[in-house]
């Protein structure tokens, strides 16, 4: 499989974001020789703050951003001028800073009903991504991982999420109970390209067991993203890796 991103192992949190942030323009500068429309799904929380604020900084200028279209991995049941809205984080950092028609942005309306929204986002993916059989394909999806283990909005427990039909469902968080919108497992999988960003020690016990394909990992629904027919790709920083070093 010829994946465009490549599994990286960066000094700190800036130098992993900063290597993603190059890639990724790169990526989109390469495919748009090919393709009209560029479709990343994006991953909140902390992490990918610091990739959100270098793009701002240093790449406001390289592309042309009105052939890309951002959407959300996943999304709080929150309004977006949370401070725990993803797209309202992104949109501080990155869409305020960039020359990007609203248009293109397609968050998760967080503070709707959750229900209608995931009939709606669902609908709204369907018309804009182009799909093979009845699933979207994404050019990009970025995901995290969170200290308690979920990816997107899917929590450890929730492995159901990669066995549903359905593109997006309502999760929520077995701690606090939050309310969430994720995209499913098969969505994701069924992106061209995956790429994980991870930084931190407290993450890296979690990616020794994936790497190591370990029982204790079955759980943790970062073990079940392995993209259909697309790439797999891995940033991150020497604490996230600590215990894999050497062993990619
Ligand atoms: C969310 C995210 C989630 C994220 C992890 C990592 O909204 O919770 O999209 O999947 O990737 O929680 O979060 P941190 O970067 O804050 O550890």
């Amino acid at each position: 499989m010829k994946t465009f991103f490549k599994t990286q192992i960066l000094d700190d949190a800036h130098d992993t974001a900063a290597c993603l942030a190059t890639d990724l323009i790169r990526y989109c500068s390469e495919q748009m020789i090919f393709h009209e429309n560029i479709y990343i799904a994006l991953s909140g929380g902390s992490t990918p703050q610091i990739l959100f604020s270098i793009i701002a900084a240093d790449y406001s200028k390289a592309l042309d951003w009105k052939r890309i279209h951002f959407f959300w991995v996943d999304e709080r049941c929150v309004p977006f001028t949370s401070v725990e809205s993803n797209f309202g984080v992104a949109d501080r950092l990155l869409f305020s800073k960039i020359d990007i028609p609203e248009k293109n942005l397609h968050p998760i309306r967080g503070a709707d009903d959750s229900l209608k929204e995931v009939v709606r986002y669902t609908d709204e993916i369907l018309m804009h991504v182009p799909s093979v059989y009845k699933y979207p394909v994404f050019d990009v999806v970025i995901l995290g991982m969170g200290n308690d283990r979920h990816t997107a909005s899917i929590f450890p427990g929730q492995n159901y999420l990669f066995d549903t039909s359905s593109i997006c469902s309502v999760s929520y968080h077995p701690q606090s109970g939050q309310k969430r919108i994720t995209l499913t497992g098969n969505v994701i999988n069924n992106a061209q390209e995956v790429v994980f960003l991870i930084t931190g020690s407290a993450k890296a016990q979690q990616i020794k067991s994936i790497f190591e394909d370990s029982p204790e990992a079955d759980d943790s629904p970062a073990k079940h993203i392995h993209p259909a027919h697309g790439g797999l790709s891995w940033y991150l920083d020497w604490d996230a890796a600590i215990y894999i070093n050497g062993k990619i």
